[in-house]
């Protein structure tokens, strides 16, 4: 049985249907849920938790009813809200353990998980200062805590990266991944940028309009619409003629802005035909990302024409 189970799950709106008889299934491992905005990805983490209600079709967590068993789910969940939930005079430190305590726990345990996800999230003596005072990236770690701090099987992260510069973007990335790596724990996170979740996710689902349009192994994905993008230096023409290698060795490469090369994913063995092609030049590699797609820009490139609906 799936972590996650949707069948038929819809929710009307007065004026608009954001989940339309949705069937997805979701496993251990870290989660994908990508879709633009809109496309019903907060809805559904409701829905999951037994804050909101269904309109019609059912769904399990954990195998518990959502519509029933709320509660249960929520003492097994952890969750993360989209949007700043966080109290402007409390400490990061406080708030974790009383809502560690909140989740059942005695006050002496609460205190100690909530020092040790604390520092697992990263946040240091700063979780002694008032949250009120805490940048972007503080209050979402903050955030990412209060999900940890009881412990859960599975944890729903919701946009865990909006409104965050590049370099705190990738370190929740990472922590995002070690949560399900080596903590064991489930996760589903949603984004509205495909590139980015692509890089910690075994499994991505696609939501558009309220619709499963793709649910898969992150490697079947990235070979669908994966591009990575490459800077090199140590010649004037450093890009080219790695460029000309690369599709020498048969793959799709292009020039991108900035004398940087756009080569597509082939395989899971591409990012390794890119270094090995930049050592024979005797090229260095200064970077090589992976291309972050808007996923509606992906839909409009033509990147659907592989997307398909199932
Ligand atoms: N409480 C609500 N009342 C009415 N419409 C809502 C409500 N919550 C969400 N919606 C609508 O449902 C659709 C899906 O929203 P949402 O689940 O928040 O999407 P996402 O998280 O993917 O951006 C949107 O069209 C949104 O406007
Ligand atoms: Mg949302």
């Amino acid at each position: 049985m799936g972590v996650i189970e949707t069948s038929g799950l819809t929710k009307q709106y007065p004026r608009v249907t954001a989940l339309d008889h949705l069937d997805v299934t979701v496993g251990e491992g870290v989660t994908g849920l990508v879709g633009a905005n809109g496309a019903g990805k907060s809805t559904l983490i409701k829905i999951l938790l037994g804050l909101v209600p269904a309109t019609s079709g059912s769904a399990t967590v954990l195998g518990h009813d959502v519509a029933t068993d709320g509660g249960r789910i929520r003492a097994l969940v952890g969750y993360m809200p989209e949007h700043d939930c966080l109290p402007a005079d409390v400490s990061a430190s406080d708030l974790v353990v009383h809502m560690g305590q909140m989740s059942g726990l005695p006050y002496a345990a609460a205190r100690e998980r909530a020092s040790d996800v604390l520092r697992h999230v990263g946040l240091a003596e700063e979780r002694y200062r008032p949250i009120g005072g805490y940048s972007t990236g503080m209050k979402q770690r903050a955030k990412l805590a209060q999900a940890l701090v009881h412990d859960p099987r599975l944890v729903l992260l919701d946009e865990p990266t909006n409104g965050l510069d590049p370099s705190s973007r990738d370190d929740m990335l990472a922590l995002v991944r070690r949560i399900g790596r080596e903590f064991g724990i489930a996760v589903l996170v949603t984004s509205h940028l495909l590139g980015e979740l692509e890089r910690v996710s075994d499994h991505v689902v696609v939501l558009d309009g309220g619709r499963l349009l793709r649910s898969s192994a992150t490697t079947d994905f990235l070979h669908a619409t994966g591009s990575l993008l490459i800077e090199v230096q140590g010649r004037p023409d450093a890009d080219r003629l790695l460029g000309q290698a690369l599709v020498d060795a048969g793959l799709v490469a292009r020039p991108a802005d900035g004398n940087l090369i756009e080569v597509e994913v082939r395989d899971e063995t591409t990012p390794d035909v890119v270094r090995d092609l930049t050592v024979d030049l005797g090229l260095g590699l200064v970077r090589m990302q992976e291309r972050h797609h808007r996923i509606e820009d992906v839909f409009r490139e033509g990147g659907a024409g592989s997307v398909q609906p199932v």
